[in-house]
């Protein structure tokens, strides 16, 4: 009676990982209980979120080896696996939402999310790639774009090229405030970026350190054309969330990243406490703190206990 936020399925966003091939599924021994879905079972995942009411799908392309290269052409091959899968989810399950990645290290050789000269990410370069990448996801059928890279300028960049190709009405879900993390570790497994990656992220992810510094992240994309902002990762940064919603009137999507459910999944396995009750906590910790829904590995399973 008296509780001042409540979770339901339609606060849940459910990352997956796409991989080559049919009828394909291979586990992460990183994220255990996830696995990478070739195109087809990613068609039959979508249409059980569906009809457990999660409102949209974040797909990540496991990129094939032979076709990762320096300057991560496969980005904006219109026939890439994030495009195929945008496609063949879109002719199946056209009532779920699908929200497109743009990063450079889910095609690249050296796992950065900038193109590399030097040792050194460059920015520019790496937006006008990322403008191309958007471009054929928005074609094969994105419904929201969402840059997870932390360059300067590409929401701005992004939205005029969309504007100018018919694509007024792909919305752009940008990863605002995005921390320099340990917490992403299971993830880069997932997307096979890990093992490729020299050095970190630190030149253009934030500082765990900062809260000012997300304020004007997040006034730089809303300026830029952004209609939702991402802040990631989720549980160690409820306060940002919590500043960014006391300062822009914007919804904001908060991303329960890899290492936070693998650290509850291994916990959990370890008998350390109760895993539903870990998940269902977790979740509703990130309304409280703010958040208008959140990217979370657990979706599918959480909106199964909360009914539609
Ligand atoms: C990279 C990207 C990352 C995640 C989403 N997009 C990892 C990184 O920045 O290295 C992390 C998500 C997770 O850990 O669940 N473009």
């Amino acid at each position: 009676m008296v509780r001042e936020t409540s979770l339901t399925p339609s606060d849940l966003i459910w990352p997956l990982f796409i991989i080559d091939g049919s009828n394909e599924r291979s586990a992460i021994k990183t994220l255990p209980g996830v696995e990478r879905l070739s195109v087809d079972l990613a068609v039959a995942a979508a249409k059980d979120a569906a009809a457990l009411g999660i409102p949209a799908l974040a797909l990540f392309p496991n990129t094939q080896d032979e076709r990762r290269n320096e300057t991560a052409s496969e980005a904006y091959n219109p026939d890439n696996l994030m495009c195929r899968a945008l496609a063949a989810i879109k002719a199946a399950v056209p009532g779920i939402g699908l929200i497109a990645d743009v990063a450079l290290d889910e095609y690249s050789s050296d796992g950065q999310d900038g193109l590399v000269r030097e040792g050194e990410v460059l920015n520019d370069e790496t937006v006008a790639v990322m403008v191309k990448s958007a471009l054929v996801q928005a074609r094969a059928g994105a419904d929201i774009i969402a840059p997870s890279d932390m360059m300067d300028g590409r929401v701005g960049a992004i939205r005029t090229a969309l504007d100018e190709n018919g694509f007024e009405h792909v919305q752009i879900m940008s990863y605002a405030a995005k921390y320099a993390s340990v917490f992403y570790g299971p993830f880069r497994d997932a997307v096979g970026s890990g093992a490729r990656l020299k050095g970190d992220k630190k030149t253009y992810q934030m500082d765990p350190a900062n809260t000012d510094e997300a304020l004007r992240e997040v006034a730089l994309d809303i300026e830029e054309g952004a209609d939702s902002v991402i802040i990631k990762p989720g549980l160690p940064y409820l306060d940002v969330i919590g500043a960014v919603r006391n300062n822009f009137n914007i919804p904001i999507f908060a991303y329960q990243v890899s290492g936070e459910y693998a650290m509850i999944e291994f916990a959990a396995r370890a008998g350390a406490f109760d895993r539903t009750n870990a998940m269902m906590e977790s979740l509703a910790c990130f309304k409280r703190a703010g958040a208008s829904g959140i990217l979370t590995y657990f979706a599918p399973e959480a909106a199964r206990l909360l009914g539609r």
